[in-house]
C-alpha cells in the first residue's frame, strides 16, 4: 500500500483510471464504499475540468495523517489558462462552457478541506482533503 499515486490526465481513459485508482486508493485508507465514491466523484469533476478547460495535467493522490486521523488529499494541477474570478467559479451554477456548474462547489461539498490557487495565464490548482473519522 503505497502512500502516494500519481496519474497523468490527457483524456477520457485517463480520467476513468483516475476514478478506479482513487476509489481503491480511499477504500485502501478506510473509507467505507459511499465515502469512497464522494472522493472519485471529486476526483472526477476535478479531471474533467482539466480535460475541458486546460486540455491536460497531473492528479496527485496522498496518504496524509494529522490530528484529525488519516485522510486522503487529492491534488490537481494544470497549466491551463488559470481562473480570473475564482469566487464567481466556487458559486452555485455558475459555468462559462453552459453546463450545470456544480463541479467545483460540488467537489468542497463532499471533501473536508478545499483549496483552489489559480493564476490566471499560468494554471490552476486544487488541493482537497477528506478525514476517515470525520
Ligand atoms: N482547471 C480549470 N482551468 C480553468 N478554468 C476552470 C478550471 N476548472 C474550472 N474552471 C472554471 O470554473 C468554472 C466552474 O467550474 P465547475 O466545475 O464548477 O463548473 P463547470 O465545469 O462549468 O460545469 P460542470 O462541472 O457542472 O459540468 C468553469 O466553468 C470554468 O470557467
Ligand atoms: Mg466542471
Amino acid at each position: 500500500m503505497t502512500g502516494e499515486v500519481q496519474v497523468p490526465i490527457r483524456g477520457e481513459t485517463e480520467v476513468r483510471r483516475a476514478v478506479l485508482e482513487s476509489t481503491r486508493f480511499a477504500q485502501e485508507t478506510g473509507f467505507d464504499e459511499t465515502r469512497s465514491r464522494m472522493i472519485a466523484t471529486a476526483v472526477s469533476e476535478l479531471a474533467r475540468n482539466i480535460l475541458k478547460y486546460a486540455g491536460s495535467g497531473q492528479l496527485r493522490l496522498r496518504r496524509v495523517s494529522s490530528s484529525r486521523g488519516a485522510g486522503v488529499e487529492i491534488e490537481v494541477s494544470d497549466h491551463g489558462p488559470g481562473i480570473a474570478d475564482v469566487e464567481a467559479a466556487m458559486s452555485d451554477h455558475y459555468s462559462s462552457s453552459g453546463t450545470l456548474g456544480m463541479g467545483l462547489p460540488g467537489v468542497k461539498r463532499m471533501m473536508d478541506e478545499f483549496d483552489l490557487h489559480s493564476e490566471p495565464g499560468r494554471g490552476t490548482r486544487v488541493t482537497a482533503r477528506k478525514w476517515v473519522d470525520a
